[in-house]
């Protein structure tokens, strides 16, 4: 039986606000609700749609117990209100999950197996701190299959700083100032707010209220500001609470279809995705994962570093993504990185902020036509990392 691989478009992307972990936005609310919100706002966002052509939806949480578990895409598809036809998974690579459940749907729109997928992720690190019940093997020590730094993200990101001595903490600093300023600009000029979805929120102390805007940033951030702040991994180190990303609480969920079915069903088409790669490196240096995944994704398209017009890269740590500008030999602020910041600023739920890179790509590709192609990556925990090549549908010439 014969198949043609298939177009895939991203529709629509949207996310809750990010809040702090802790005593935050979020403190008395469920993630299942927070995805809840996602779905529905998706759905509301594109009437042409009938939910009941949904055909999957793929949720990530790195930890899934609690209102995290019980298959998050599919529980939290029936609380949304999609028919009891529409199905649904959940989907684990750590930081890169709800990339993962887009690359991982997507591919199954391009295979003809889906039409319509819901893709996204959500991770309520108040609620479940990192690490929660996990109980790595004691084989991963004793036979020094992984360094013990590897299972602490922050350990790793002073690792790297070993690993790149010219990626000075002053250089970390002034990335995560510029992260600072490129989101509070993104938010004068009301880009980020487009793809916010308000989320009825109650605290304790303050009762019932509304979340409207992200919670993490720190607009007038300075290096003066970043320069004293503690070193938590090491002590004398060089990652710090203001070149890291935060504990944040927050959804997101995209929209993606085949592209007929899109024009068929009168749904917007922003960018096209190409292709994607993921690759395995020592879990010790887990920030450096971006680097041989889109390496591979270049050398299978026979692409470079120069076809790229807009890159959506993850901020984990200021390190990693230093690492990944000097591999590729941009400047730490090159115009094309991050236009609007990164997760510095706006914060980095885990499992769900591959979808928020791609919300954000595809905004900005519609003020782009002289962009061709764009990526979104990141790093993962225990050494990976994950890119996506996308196209973008409004290109008209240039770049
Ligand atoms: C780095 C980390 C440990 C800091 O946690 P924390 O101490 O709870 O962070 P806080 O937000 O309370 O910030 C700590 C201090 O730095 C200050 N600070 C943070 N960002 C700042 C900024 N941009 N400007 C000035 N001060 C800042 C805070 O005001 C706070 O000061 P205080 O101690 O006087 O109150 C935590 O954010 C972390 O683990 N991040 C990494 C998350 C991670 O690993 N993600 C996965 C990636 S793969």
């Amino acid at each position: 039986m014969p198949r043609t691989a298939r177009d895939v478009v991203f529709v629509d992307g949207v996310r809750t606000p990010f809040g702090k972990s802790g005593k935050g936005l979020y403190a008395q609310t469920r993630a299942d609700d927070m995805v809840v919100r996602v779905i529905r706002e998706l759905l509301r966002r594109n009437p042409g749609l009938p939910p009941e052509r949904v055909d999957e939806v793929a949720i990530a949480a790195t930890t899934q117990i609690g209102d995290q578990g019980l298959t998050i895409g599919r529980s939290a598809a029936i609380l949304a209100g999609l028919p009891q036809s529409v199905p649904g998974y959940a989907v684990d690579r750590m930081c890169a999950g709800a990339l993962t459940a887009v690359t991982t749907s997507g591919a199954g729109i391009s295979f003809g197996a889906y039409d319509v997928v819901i893709a996204g992720g959500v991770e309520h690190m108040g609620r479940h701190p990192m690490g929660e019940g996990v109980d790595p093997n004691p084989r991963f020590l004793s036979e020094k299959l992984v360094d013990p730094s590897a299972l602490v993200m922050g350990n790793t990101a002073e690792n790297l700083h070993d690993r790149y001595p010219t990626i000075t903490k002053e250089r970390a600093d002034a990335y995560a100032v510029r992260s600072q300023e490129k989101v509070a600009k993104a938010y004068a000029d009301g880009k980020i707010q487009q793809d916010l979805v308000e989320m009825v929120v109650r605290s304790l102390e303050k009762g019932w209220g509304l979340a409207t805007e992200d919670e993490p940033p720190r607009p007038g951030t300075t290096m003066e500001s970043l320069a004293g702040l503690k070193t938590p991994f090491r002590a004398h180190g060089n990652v710090t609470p203001g070149n890291a990303a935060g504990l944040n609480d927050g959804a997101t969920g995209a929209l993606l279809a085949a592209e007929d079915v899109a024009a068929e069903l009168g749904l917007d088409a922003r960018m096209r995705l190409v292709d994607f790669s993921f690759a395995g490196v020592d879990p010790a240096v887990m920030g450096v994962g971006p680097v041989p995944a889109t390496e591979k994704l270049f050398a299978r398209q026979g692409i470079s570093i120069d076809d790229i017009g807009i890159i959506e890269i993850n901020e984990a740590f200021a390190v990693q993504v230093l690492a990944f500008l000097e591999h590729f030999g941009l400047s730490d602020d090159d115009a094309r990185v991050n236009p609007w910041g990164g997760a510095i600023a706006v914060g980095h739920p885990l499992a769900s902020s591959g979808v928020r890179l791609m919300m954000q790509l595809a905004r900005q590709f519609a003020e782009r036509p002289d962009v061709r192609y764009g990526l979104t990556t990141m790093c993962v925990g225990l050494g990976m990392g994950g890119t996506i090549l996308w196209e973008n549908t409004n290109y008209e010439g240039g770049k």
